[in-house]
């Protein structure tokens, strides 16, 4: 008796505490830094599904030879766009021989007008190989892989466009994008959605017909994106073990067809939304004579040279009031080196008038409180953190955790008020499935040797102040560490105005439930507590910020919670 009315009255509590939750109250960074809260992943269900096949609807090529497929967009500058797509057959196997990327010319039509096209563009056809010098593994080469640079865009247009060769009369159908508002209007793209660890999967397959069901005018993929070294890679034969199968073998082989497919499950979205990309380690591909990264770099067109990079590897662009910096990780980062240069200059360059928001992306998160990974890139960090807080840098996205995790402002891991954001969107649903294990958990701390880095060196440290001072791991959820959740998903930012931008964070399972949000926060910068000097840099901090140490309860929950116990109390006298 007595048991039932207390675990009715929590029940009550419970149901009152998740209203209150979904309720309108939508808690700002003002509010944080935030008590952590941990969900862990909902059994019911499975952490993963398997690779969709080569053959299935949404990977099958469905055009013929010259026609193009797996048509891509990509920002250039605030008045222009990359067009890419793909003609004629990859090859892989034994004895593959490279076609001659001459044979099919790279020409995009597009104007204001459906069905007419005021411009024409030319561009550049390609090709690239992926070559194994070892007996049993497969060779591959390419299709033809166009890119085209519109320009003359005029802000927030709708443009219609052809891609192809027209005078093989093979031009695409008709598709349709909207350019974005211009830096310095006072405007942000309406919804930037952001993936990370995308691969291919019916899990990849649910977290993008959510996104497009959310609607995003641009889309950030923060690394990992198609698991191509994941999928038959042993010679074709399928076998799940490749070491055992190749075990002298100098490097692994990858199944390049599955970029392919990837194209042609991104094109409904990506040939009429453009897509920016940065490099994860599923990128780098090594192949014969040392040579790295090169599917990436021949598939994808980014801004580098538009921001003054070098390197496809890393680059910058603006997007309406927003500078975004996509930072490499699994090239040299130091600041001895070529992109720590770019950065510096980068950031110099950048009028908070312009563009008030400064958000960065690169694929392996500085703050991570689960197993996998942790401290992974501790000497990125001590490399870049620095110059990134000192420039303002407000929101920080990563991916490579195959979970959800946001963090409280922090900087060099002490709760800052002025540091960013830090949120890890590793959740697309690939093929290695979703991470559950905390670093905090009992058992669950890495080893010293676990965790390091496909690039660079390792920097584990112990804490030296704090809960976990002298320790590697934390004994509970870290400080920093606001809210983490194992589950696929996707994330949408939508930014207000120059202080304020609203980030949801999408369940994929949460698609059924009227699509309903696991988490959802406003972002606010404080450009007068955080001023930023003359030469666009502010100081370190010399003390612990005042309002360090705070923690935050929702005025409302509490209330609640406060007539919910009068209530209790109430009632047993009652009885
Ligand atoms: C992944 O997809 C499979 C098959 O659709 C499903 O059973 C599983 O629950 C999904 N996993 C997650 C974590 O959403
Ligand atoms: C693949 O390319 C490498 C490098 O050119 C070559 O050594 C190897 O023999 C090729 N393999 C096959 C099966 O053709
Ligand atoms: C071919 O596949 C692409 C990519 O999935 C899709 O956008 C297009 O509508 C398909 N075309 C036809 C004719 O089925
Ligand atoms: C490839 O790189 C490895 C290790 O970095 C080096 O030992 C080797 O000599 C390189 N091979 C070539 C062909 O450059
Ligand atoms: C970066 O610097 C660290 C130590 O300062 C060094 O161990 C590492 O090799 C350097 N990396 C590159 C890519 O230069
Ligand atoms: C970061 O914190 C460490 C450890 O507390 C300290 O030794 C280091 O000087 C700090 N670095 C900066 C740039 O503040
Ligand atoms: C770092 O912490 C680990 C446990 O978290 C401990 O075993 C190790 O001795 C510590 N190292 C140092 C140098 O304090
Ligand atoms: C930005 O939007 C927020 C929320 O709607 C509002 O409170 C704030 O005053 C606005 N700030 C500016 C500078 O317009
Ligand atoms: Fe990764």
């Amino acid at each position: 008796m007595e048991y039932c009315k207390i675990f009715s009255f929590l029940l009550l509590i419970i149901t009152k505490m998740a209203a209150a939750a979904t309720s309108e109250h939508i808690p700002t960074t003002l509010e944080g830094p935030f008590l952590p809260v941990t969900r862990s992943f909902d059994p019911s269900l499975r952490r993963g599904s398997d690779d969709l096949p080569m053959d299935h609807p949404r990977l099958r090529k469905n055009v013929t030879s010259n026609f193009p497929e797996q048509i891509a967009l990509a920002l250039s500058t605030p008045t222009s766009i990359w067009v890419s797509w793909v003609t004629g057959d990859a090859q892989i196997g034994l004895n593959v021989t490279p076609v001659d990327p001459t044979s099919v010319v790279s020409e995009v039509w597009y104007g204001k007008e459906s069905g007419k096209y005021s411009e024409k563009r030319h561009g550049v056809s390609v090709i690239y190989n992926q070559l194994y010098p070892f007996e049993g593994l497969w060779n591959y080469t390419s299709g033809i892989i166009h890119h085209v640079r519109i320009d003359g865009l005029e802000p927030e247009t709708k443009y219609y466009y052809k891609c192809g060769d027209s005078s093989l009369d093979a031009m695409s159908e008709e598709l349709v994008f909207e350019t974005l508002p211009l830096p310095g209007s006072g405007k942000y793209p309406r919804r930037i959605a952001f993936v990370g660890d995308l691969g291919l999967t019916s899990n990849s397959t649910t977290t993008i017909d959510h996104l497009i069901a959310n609607d995003p005018s641009l889309i950030l993929m923060v690394g990992d994106l198609t698991y191509a070294n994941q999928y038959r890679t042993t010679g074709g034969k399928g076998a799940s073990c490749y070491f055992c199968e190749f075990p002298d073998s100098p490097i692994r082989e990858t199944y390049q067809p599955r970029w392919d497919g990837w194209g042609r499950f991104m094109e409904p979205l990506i040939s009429r939304v453009p897509m920016m990309v940065i490099e994860g380690n599923h990128e780098i591909e090594p192949q014969a004579a040392n040579i790295t990264f090169l599917s990436y770099v021949t598939r994808f067109s980014v801004p580098s040279k538009e921001s003054g990079s070098n390197s496809n590897l890393y680059y910058s662009f603006d997007a309406g009031g927003i500078h975004f910096i996509m930072l490499g990780a699994y090239v040299d980062y130091n600041q001895t080196g070529d992109q720590y240069a770019w950065l510096e200059k980068d950031l110099q360059n950048v009028d908070r008038k312009t563009t008030p928001w400064l958000v960065a992306a690169w694929h392996p998160p500085w703050y991570n409180s689960y197993s996998s990974h942790y401290q992974e890139f501790e000497c990125m960090r001590l490399q870049m953190e620095a110059l990134l807080y000192r420039h303002g840098v407000n929101i920080v996205f990563s991916g490579h955790v195959h979970a959800y995790e946001r963090i409280n402002r922090v900087y060099n891991y002490t709760l800052d008020p002025c540091g960013p954001v830090y949120i890890t969107i590793g959740d697309g649903g690939n093929i290695e499935k979703v991470e559950v294990d905390h670093a905090d958990d009992p058992g669950k701390c890495p080893s010293a040797g676990a965790n390091k880095p496909e690039f660079g060196s390792v920097c584990h440290m112990n804490f030296s102040f704090g809960p976990a001072k002298g320790k590697f791991c934390w004994d509970r959820q870290p400080e920093w560490s606001a809210y983490r959740e194992s589950s696929f998903g996707h994330g949408i930012l939508e930014v207000v105005n120059s202080t304020y931008a609203l980030w949801t964070w999408h369940r994929n399972q949460d698609i059924y439930k009227e699509n309903s949000h696991g988490d959802q926060i406003y972002i606010v910068r404080q450009p007068e507590l955080c001023s930023i000097g003359s030469k666009g840099t502010r100081a370190l901090p010399s003390k612990l910020p005042s309002n360090v140490g705070a923690t935050f309860m929702d005025p409302l929950l509490a209330t609640l919670l406060c007539c919910l116990m009068f209530f209790l109390a109430w009632f047993e006298r009652n009885k």
